[in-house]
């Protein structure tokens, strides 16, 4: 009666081990597909290595790091110095903080037409280059085509 007693309680505290066990795995399991787990914003995904150049509150480089949960793997720039920056933009000092939480690094005075021997972006290989809205500032006429093309065409041979 005894040694059945033992018995039932052996096997008792074994399956108790064996759950132990296999719930321990499961969450292994779960911790290991979240690290894996790729989040995409249109274009965009958490894996790429990404530049945005000439942002201007950086409300953009935001949002993509708000989609990604993170934005280590983001490089914010700006034409203008962060002092200008916080002038021009009443958003820009909140949002520049956000993206320092969540990771990105922040670079002021890039310009996008003389990215290669800037010397922190020379050495970095980029998946994804951003230049929304390019637009070449207010002197002479706004709709100065020529200077507006200038930049576009030298921001797309930066890198080569
Ligand atoms: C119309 S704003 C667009 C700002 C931002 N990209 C957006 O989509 O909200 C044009 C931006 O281009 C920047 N810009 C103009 N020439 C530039 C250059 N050569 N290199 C980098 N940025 C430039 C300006 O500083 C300005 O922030």
């Amino acid at each position: 009666m005894r040694n059945q007693y033992q018995r039932e309680t052996k096997r008792k505290k074994l399956n108790e081990r064996r759950k132990k066990m296999m719930r321990r795995r499961r969450e292994e399991e779960e911790e290991e597909e979240e690290e894996i787990t790729v989040k995409w914003a249109k274009h965009y995904s958490s894996i790429h290595q990404i530049l945005i150049v000439g942002d201007g509150d950086f409300s953009f480089s935001l949002s993509l790091a708000y989609a990604f949960g993170s934005a280590f793997n983001i490089v914010a720039t700006s034409k203008d110095s962060y002092v200008s920056v916080l002038k021009k933009y009443k958003r820009a000092k909140s949002n520049l903080q956000c993206l320092k939480e969540l990771g990105a690094t922040i670079l002021h005075g890039v310009d996008a037409t003389k990215m290669k021997y800037h010397t922190e972006l020379r050495m970095q290989k980029f998946d994804r280059i951003v230049f929304n809205f390019p637009h070449a500032g207010f002197k002479g006429k706004e709709d100065n085509m020529r200077v507006m093309k200038y930049v576009v065409v030298a921001f797309s041979l930066a890198y080569y």
